[in-house]
């Protein structure tokens, strides 16, 4: 067996003659390969959160073969690994709280292998994150490829979005206007087709974020995942990788401060998620780059929102993709971003962009006449929220973004469920409504449960949204004025532990304050009155909630911030 390049990291695995080689060949030979696979030509590691529990990844095997069938065509060897999956609808307490432990999964499965490069496939919300931050704390080249999102849904002749219309009918169902039975028939009209979540939610939010840092191919955001376009993109990209590894282009390139500025912009145009802001916090600091959660209010809060998308607009991810998808938003905001940002198919982001068209102005609309102007996150701060709080004011309603209103406390969402439909519950319109003890120690994990349904009797009304104030996440599908990530949270013993019925707090999204109006010497005598919750005592929670940074720095654990690179470890016998 003659060895392409010894200096490969796999060759530190299959380029030995001895005995130790011998194993590392001879068992991998039990699945039928030649020798010659082993002849130092770049192995490339196919990363697959197949999982039937993660339906939004449940086509990913078939993508994984794609990527194949790229790799052996530009003369690569792929070995395609399971890591952990995260299933947004089926894990609890919530998929958040397995982020870190799937990146870390993600992490050591590269680095104890033989692998001298990685294709990602992500999908469903926290794969996303979960595999770029494990890929990053690794260092080779890498390339990500996300599933793409399901087709439109079809409701009684109307297109209905995923998440954002379950948020919806489920409101009109309590307000009494929509059946139960119309409502179960719209299960399996909304979510029809194989791929993640059709609105501008978290997944479609991280795969524009991964596509705007240059970690994908163009295109990658929105092909829809039944679209064979998505199937080519795959392909590509098996090809793309080896020629990553022949140059030797490893993650942190490509992940530069100019590209994730790049993304906070694009995130702005886009309508995101606030969920990209935790996931790029903490991607950012696996690679050492000091990005803060003020920037994003720095940087992206004067953006316009380009893109008429719910949940904050109109159309869904199938409809951007035809209208000429993120490369023809990116074109659009072209003077903003920095082109010369290097991306993994070897062009910058200006070459990427220079020629993307746009083909339905009703879905992608131009700078002069955005969809909305400042749409980007807001950073609030204030004595609730010392280490800040984050809004999406295009997803809150104009009227309530400056707002002085009477708290109602649920300690817990427990309490909540308990007497959030209780006529009892003394509410109204005006009121701030206050959920406590919901952030990455307190649930534990951070839930998506910020955005609080309304009580009925408001929603009778006719009135559909009111201001709302947690520790908590909230879906990328959801939309009203809800303040999020709260930090240091309650469990931690931040001041919204120490908020009680009846106080007053104002919300005033232009001065970007949040302010509990209770002088210092009550809140003082209220904290020393203060009684920690008890801590998890065992398993993966317990060192959770032990090692986890609070929700403006990220929410990674703390001794997985950086990287360790991906030195070949010590041999294994
Ligand atoms: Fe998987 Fe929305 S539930 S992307």
């Amino acid at each position: 067996m003659t060895t392409k390049n010894p200096k490969r990291r796999s060759q530190a695995w299959f380029g030995k003659q001895d005995r130790d080689g011998f194993v590392h060949r001879s068992w991998m030979k039990n699945q039928g390969y030649p020798s010659d696979e082993f002849d130092g030509r770049p192995i490339i590691g196919i990363c697959n959160t197949w999982s039937e529990l993660t339906p939004c990844n449940g086509h990913f095997r078939e993508l994984a073969e794609f990527v194949k069938r790229g790799v052996y065509e530009a003369g690569g060897f792929p070995l395609e690994f399971p890591v952990m999956s995260l299933g947004e609808t089926q894990l609890r307490p919530t998929a958040m709280l397995f982020r870190n432990l799937a990146s870390m999964d993600v992490e050591e499965s590269i680095r104890g292998n033989p692998i001298d490069g990685v294709v990602l496939l992500m999908g469903c919300d926290k794969t996303t994150p979960a595999l770029m931050m494990g890929a990053a704390s690794c260092g080779l080249p890498t390339i990500g490829l996300s599933g793409g999102p399901m087709l439109n849904g079809k409701f009684h002749g109307k297109d209905i979005g995923s998440g954002t219309g379950v948020w919806m009918m489920s409101e009109m169902v309590r307000a009494g206007v929509m059946s139960q039975d119309e409502f179960t028939e719209a299960e399996s009209c909304m979510n029809r087709s194989k791929g993640h979540c059709n609105t501008m939610g978290t997944a479609s939010t991280m795969a524009s974020m991964v596509e705007s840092l240059g970690m994908a191919l163009p295109e990658n955001a929105a092909i829809p995942a039944a679209d064979s376009r998505r199937n080519r993109l795959a392909q590509l990209t098996g090809r793309r990788i080896v020629q990553l590894v022949e140059e030797d282009i490893s993650i942190d390139k490509i992940l530069t401060r100019e590209a994730f500025e790049n993304a906070i912009r694009v995130n702005a145009a886009i309508g995101g998620s606030t969920n990209a802001v935790i996931h790029l916090l903490a991607l950012a600091g696996r690679v050492g780059i000091p990005l803060r959660l003020e920037d994003w209010d720095e940087i992206g809060s004067k953006m316009p929102c380009l893109v008429n998308l719910q949940p904050s607009g109109h159309f869904l991810m199938e409809d951007f993709y035809y209208a000429g998808g993120l490369p023809a938003v990116m074109r659009e905001i072209a003077p903003l971003l920095h082109l010369d940002a290097m991306t993994v198919n070897g062009r910058t982001i200006g070459e990427n962009i220079a020629k993307a068209p746009c083909y339905n102005r009703e879905v992608i609309k131009t700078v002069e006449e955005p969809f909305k102007e400042h749409a980007g996150i807001a950073v609030l701060k204030g004595n609730l929220a010392p280490d800040g709080a984050v809004i999406k004011p295009s997803a809150a309603s104009p009227h309530l973004l400056q707002h002085r209103g009477r708290a109602v406390v649920f300690e817990s969402i427990e309490d909540f469920h308990a007497r959030i439909d209780s006529d009892d519950l003394d509410i109204d319109e005006t009121c701030v409504m206050v959920l406590k003890n919901c952030g990455p120690r307190g649930y534990p994990g951070m839930a998506e449960v910020g955005n609080m349904p309304l009580p009925p009797k408001i929603l009778q009304k006719g009135i559909t949204d009111m201001v709302r104030v947690s520790d908590a996440r909230m879906s990328g599908t959801a939309y009203g004025t809800v303040v999020l990530h709260t930090s240091p949270e309650a469990s931690a013993g931040g001041p919204l532990a120490l908020v009680r019925d009846g106080d007053m707090i104002e919300l005033d999204v232009p001065a970007r304050r949040l302010h509990l109006e209770v002088d210092a010497a009550e809140l003082q005598r209220r904290r020393e009155q203060w009684v920690a919750p008890q801590p998890p005592v065992r398993g993966y929670a317990k060192l959770y909630v032990e090692h986890v940074q609070q929700a403006h720095l990220g929410a990674d654990l703390d001794f997985l911030v950086g990287n360790s690179g991906a030195a070949v470890p010590r041999d294994s016998h």
